[in-house]
């Protein structure tokens, strides 16, 4: 990637206090946190579609929110098309909303069941000041209603007159409102019925290129992830092991985690990949996660070293595997995927 990034963190990391109880007061007091997330570098460059993904409990929404400054990072720092806004006071967080907007997994949560369609859609160019006149806001939302694949007589309705995919398509005209250039989806399309998934990603493609968004696409649907996303990040309790183009990480990927997550879709074009289903046992917990490599614990090819700190190896200017196993030297002489047991 030439371009500068338009959105970075550096060493993010996000770690709640445990609530209290019974499991607070048997832990000793550096134990008692979450450690959601822990010590992340992404970046994404302008246009680019960065998927992010990883097991239920990973960390995943904590980082988006972080990066939408809905929370705040215990340590580390994210950057904005070179502003730090980690620290940005609440004004210009507000001023920060016309770039950045979110599209959130449950469309029925995220729209006011008491507000009608075009009063959703208005409200953003109001906060923000954007059109001259009532009726032009009024019309500008009908040209994003109707963009995005309703109808304008539809403005009039509140939420709860849709179905999941409709509202989650007015929870996409909101967001685009403001013509932002940088989107957070999280789970957009995991909340619908599987029909209406596709449509929702072919609409969200289409938005992409004419309003030229960037995104980070948060998912556990990797099969969504190779029809969607430039590049894919990997994590697993908190932090990457793995990241790279689309192609480096279904066609070369190094990292045993990826391997297992990729041999657990169910998709025909991975059968001669051998075995499904290697994830075994329980994700360890982010209170108290193994030392070294986190994913140690439930590594086909772990050894007693991955207990020590991990250094990220290099692959390619795309691609960082947080495995020692892996050796981008052998890399460059056999391009096949990692081999469970080698
Ligand atoms: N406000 C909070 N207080 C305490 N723990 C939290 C809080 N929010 C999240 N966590 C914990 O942080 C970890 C990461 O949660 P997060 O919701 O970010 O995961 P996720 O990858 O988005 O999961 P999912 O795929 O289920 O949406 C989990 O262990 C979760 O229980
Ligand atoms: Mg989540």
């Amino acid at each position: 990637m030439t371009d500068d990034p338009l959105v970075e963190t550096r060493d993010v990391a996000k770690h709640f206090p445990v609530e209290s109880g019974l499991l607070s007061r048997l832990l000793s007091r550096e134990e008692q946190w979450v450690r959601a997330v822990d010590g992340v570098d992404l970046s994404i460059a302008p246009g680019e579609t960065l998927g992010l993904v990883g097991e239920s409990g990973c960390g995943k929404s904590t980082l988006g929110e972080t990066i939408l400054g809905l929370l705040e990072p215990t340590d580390g720092e994210v950057w904005y098309d070179g502003e730090r806004i980690d620290d940005a006071s609440k004004t210009r967080m507000r001023e920060l909303r016309k770039e950045i907007q979110v599209i959130f997994q449950d469309p029925s949560a995220s729209l006011n069941p008491r507000r009608r369609i075009r009063d959703i859609v208005r409200r953003p160019l109001e906060v923000h000041d954007i059109g001259d006149s009532r009726a032009e806001r009024n019309r500008r939302v009908e040209e994003l209603i109707e963009r995005v694949g309703l109808s304008a007589d539809q403005l009039d309705r509140f939420p709860h007159e849709f179905s999941g995919g409709q509202q989650q398509r007015v929870a996409i005209a909101r967001a685009l409102a403001v013509e932002p250039e940088f989107v957070v989806a999280d789970e957009p399309t995991s909340a619908l019925d599987v029909s209406v998934q596709a449509q929702i990603l072919n609409l969200l493609d289409e938005l992409q290129d004419e309003f030229g968004l960037t995104f980070l696409f948060i998912t556990h649907d990797l099969s969504v992830v190779r029809y969607f996303c430039d590049r894919v990040a990997v994590m697993y309790l908190g932090e990457i092991m793995e990241r790279g183009t689309t192609e480096e990480i279904f066609e070369h990927h190094q990292h045993p985690y990826t391997d297992a997550l990729l041999k657990a879709i169910p998709s025909t074009d991975l059968d001669d990949r051998g075995e499904r289903a290697v994830l075994e046992g329980d994700v360890p917990s982010p209170i108290d996660p193994p030392s070294g490599c986190k994913f140690r614990t439930r590594c086909p090819v772990a050894e007693e070293a991955c207990a020590e700190p991990v250094e990220e190896q290099t692959f390619s200017e795309t691609q960082v595997v947080h495995c020692w196993k892996r050796s981008p030297t052998e890399h460059a002489s056999s391009s096949s995927p990692v081999q469970d047991g080698d």
